[in-house]
């Protein structure tokens, strides 16, 4: 319940705050919900009311919202040497020991780690360095980069311009020039009547060939995909896309970039989603669970392929003239090594395997449901997209109108999660119990039957 006294932290965020993902003027009238203390998988409001936190803040909390661990990490390297950077040959500790962790974790065999501070500026690197290396190479034409409907990779100019979400590019002049959008591998919603997931993945990777051929194939540079999409609505590829898609790719000579920012550091129950679906990406970005977002950072792992024409190039012009002065910062440097030894140490992977197989089965429980259109996803990850009719699948009224009214009693019943339109979108810290699950699942089935006679009032 919102505090309503002209002084209270709920009015001065209004007075004072622009939100993020917010709508200005509705924030005006309904305020915020102000989190004042974390506790494992559970937050706190000023009020004092607890939530389970299902989408682990941002999907980025492994570890829980009181790891210990992590301040001491971050207190003792900020005791020590509180900022320095990687410009002009220098280095620190922390970021010698996380480049080579990174790099010794990879799934396949990767170069080198560059480090940047949210998962847009990595993505947006991406991108630079991927135009660099064309130009290395003597393809100036070759700058085309394809991304998806419905993908998500951030937020600036261009990573804003990869995502492949409307709401991002309305009224923001995007996506600007030079990215392509191929369709969203959701094989529930987009399938033709009688085809099969693998028939469905054959139709897709076509549909990639033909847009590379028709744009033409020297002027492709790369592929960028999430290995599950995220907030898109957490779509998981269907059977053999991946396969698929990467034939493609290859036999045109386009990089893959993974953008393993959601999937990274256990989600799906690997180290890695490029583990779980068979991924062979050429530059891998990560953030999110790297530190369990205590502090911002963000990387890039790239291989052979992407390293030497860089170099080159930069021994060309005297420099790779790129790089953020917080890039690799020490203190979240040391706690991002902190906390995927806690990853390590705990088997947090493990815990996503078999508390993840717990929430599938009791989520897939739900697909009766009469408000349920599909449940869908892999370890700790997952989605219900609530239909109001089950048979057509069509939404209530206007699209994200039921997800919303969901979502606003499962906050009641203390559980925080996010609707992605009609999605509601599970994703709670690594951490999480099978018990925790339960009281998670519970809340959750309460929230649809408190909304099915507002759906169907005759019954
Ligand atoms: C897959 C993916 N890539 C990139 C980003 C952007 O990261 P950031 O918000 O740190 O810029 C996100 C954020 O949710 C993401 O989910």
């Amino acid at each position: 319940m919102m505090d309503a006294r002209p002084n209270s932290p709920e009015a001065r965020d209004i007075r004072y705050h622009m939100h993020g993902y917010t709508n200005a003027r509705k924030h005006q009238e309904t305020g915020p919900l102000v989190i004042e203390k974390g506790d494992g998988v559970y937050v706190e409001d000023i009020a004092g009311n607890r939530y389970i936190e299902a989408m682990a803040g941002l999907w980025s909390v492994a570890v829980g919202f009181s790891e210990k661990r992590l301040v001491e990490a971050a207190t003792r390297q900020m005791s020590k040497l509180p900022f320095y950077h990687d410009f002009g040959s220098k280095a620190h500790s922390p970021l010698i020991d996380l480049a080579e962790k990174l790099v010794q974790m990879a799934p396949v065999p990767m170069s080198k780690a560059y480090f940047t501070n949210s998962g847009s500026e990595a993505n947006d690197t991406a991108i630079k360095m991927i135009w660099y290396r064309s130009n290395a190479l003597g393809q100036p034409a070759r700058k085309k980069i394809i991304s998806r409907k419905r993908g998500y990779h951030g937020v600036t100019i261009a990573s804003a311009s990869l995502t492949g979400l409307p709401n991002n590019h309305l009224s923001f002049d995007l996506p600007i020039a030079n990215i392509l959008h191929t369709s969203t591998p959701h094989h529930w919603r987009d399938a033709q009547p009688g085809e099969s997931e693998e028939q469905f993945s054959a139709r897709l990777a076509d549909e990639l060939e033909k847009l590379i051929l028709a744009e033409g194939p020297e002027t492709i540079a790369a592929f960028i995909g999430e290995p599950i999409m995220g907030a898109g609505g957490v779509v998981v590829p269907p059977a053999g896309y991946w396969e698929k898609i990467q034939a493609v790719l290859s036999k045109y000579g386009i990089l893959l970039v993974a953008d393993e920012v959601i999937c990274g550091f256990g989600r799906t129950g690997e180290m890695f989603g490029s583990q779980t679906f068979g991924i062979k990406p050429d530059i891998m970005v990560l953030s999110k669970q790297i530190s369990s977002s205590y502090l911002p950072i963000s990387a890039l792992l790239i291989n052979d392929k992407v390293f030497e024409p860089i170099a080159d190039e930069s021994n060309r012009i005297g420099t790779f003239g790129h790089g953020f002065t917080g890039g690799g910062h020490p203190v979240a440097a040391a706690v991002a090594l902190e906390n995927i030894k806690l990853i390590e140490e705990r088997d947090l992977v493990g815990n996503a395997r078999k508390v993840g197989a717990h929430l599938q089965a009791r989520l897939r429980k739900l697909a009766s449901h009469p408000l349920v259109g599909e449940v869908r996803g892999v370890g700790l990850i997952a989605a219900v997209e609530l239909v109001a009719d089950k048979a057509t699948k069509a939404s209530w009224g206007k699209p994200a109108a039921l997800g919303a009214l969901v979502n606003g009693f499962l906050q009641q019943n203390g559980v925080i999660s996010r609707n992605m339109g009609d999605a509601i979108a599970f994703c709670p810290p690594l951490i999480i119990t099978e018990a925790q699950i339960d009281v998670l699942v519970d809340a959750f089935e309460r929230s649809l039957d408190a909304a099915l006679p507002q759906v169907h009032p005759q019954g």
